[in-house]
């Protein structure tokens, strides 16, 4: 009873049975337009005093983004970076501070603007058809005719033909040079400061660590003899070169056939650019005997060749391989055998 009271009610607004659901539909002619929400005066329209308010509000902001660039400004001069790795971060701290309050000022300030005191009236605009009409399309046929015809492009034929070479080798230039990029600063990541005989040295200090040094389950924050003394290019090198040194029982080390010689008495070392996106690996659990990126939480067993056990590092930690000298020193056997760093280029 109840259902046949709902059928009559809709087929009296404009429902229509629809037989292949079953249920009754409103066709899309008989939708009525809903129209706009009723229209809400802003306190700022009713009240000068409000309005006033919002203006000075508008205006501190945009004196706080004043404020912001003046910082920013003073913190460049104030915090200079030399090659001491603190002033980098107490640069990119102040000077990042200073350019957020500045952009932050003028957009929240414009929000705020906008919001309170300008014009708040609704406006509603029809879409136009996006189609031009038969009249319009035939005038630009013609006018597409009419440049043809004057050009004399269909009709030079040599002209067209060297047109349409100079057009396929003009970009030719451009993708040379860019192509040449590629390669030059992909090498430049294969190759590190690392070499057969480099002494491993503590970071920053530069002395160099004798495998006796290391005691077990110590870890060691190690570059490449002479980076501690170099004057240029030290933050790059140190960005690639900059390893982690662990000393393990030689039990727990679970090594490769093909890598049992890089170790030397359960020490092994690895890049401590994380595989992800470059962040230092700088924590190290001694019981699990993992190695943390602090910055998305990538885990790498270094019992396993710093095999990826967690986290968004999609390879292991490249290993530096390692020896000692005759006066007990630790030292490279090589280079990396392969890139540090973020693996995205070289996949
Ligand atoms: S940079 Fe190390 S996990 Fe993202």
């Amino acid at each position: 009873m109840a259902g046949k009271d709902l059928e009559k009610g809709s087929e009296a607004e404009g429902f229509e049975h629809d037989f292949e659901s079953g249920l009754a539909v409103l066709p899309p002619d008989k939708i009525k337009d809903p129209g706009l929400e009723p229209h809400r005066v802003r306190m700022t329209d009713k009240s000068p005093a409000k309005a006033k308010n919002a203006e000075r509000q508008v205006a501190a902001l945009f004196l706080a983004s004043v404020v912001g660039s003046f910082f920013a400004l003073w913190a460049y001069v104030a915090f200079p970076i030399t090659e001491d790795l603190a002033t980098v971060r107490a640069n990119n701290l102040f000077l990042g501070l200073g350019m957020t309050l500045s952009l932050l000022g003028i957009g929240i300030g414009a929000v705020h603007w906008a919001k309170t005191l300008m014009p708040d009236f609704e406006v509603t605009e029809a879409r136009h058809q996006t189609r031009g009409s038969e009249e319009v399309r035939a005038k630009a046929v013609e006018i597409v005719k009419l440049a043809d015809s004057e050009s004399g492009f269909s009709r030079r034929k040599l002209i067209r033909r060297t047109l349409y070479g100079a057009l396929a080798l003009f970009p030719l230039p451009a993708l040379i040079v860019f192509g040449d990029l590629g390669p030059q600063v992909g090498n430049s990541l294969r190759q590190t400061m690392w070499k057969a005989g480099t002494r491993l040295t503590k970071d920053p200090t530069g002395v160099p660590i004798k495998a006796s040094d290391v005691t077990l389950g110590s870890v060691f924050h190690v570059i490449p003899e002479g980076l501690s003394e170099m004057h240029e290019h030290k933050l790059e090198e140190k960005a690639k070169a900059a390893v982690l040194l662990v000393r393990l029982n030689q039990e727990s080390l679970n090594e490769a056939e093909d890598r049992k010689g890089w170790s030397y008495d359960g020490i092994v070392a690895y890049s401590k650019i994380c595989t992800h996106v470059g962040c230092p690996v700088a924590l190290y659990e001694q019981h699990t005997h993992h190695l943390l990126c602090p910055c998305h939480q990538s885990t790498f067993d270094v019992t396993e060749h710093c095999r990826v056990v967690f986290g968004p590092a999609s390879r292991p930690l490249p290993q530096l391989p390692i020896a000692v000298d005759a006066e007990g020193y630790l030292i490279a056997q090589s280079d990396f055998l392969e890139p540090v760093g973020p693996s995205f280029w070289e996949r």
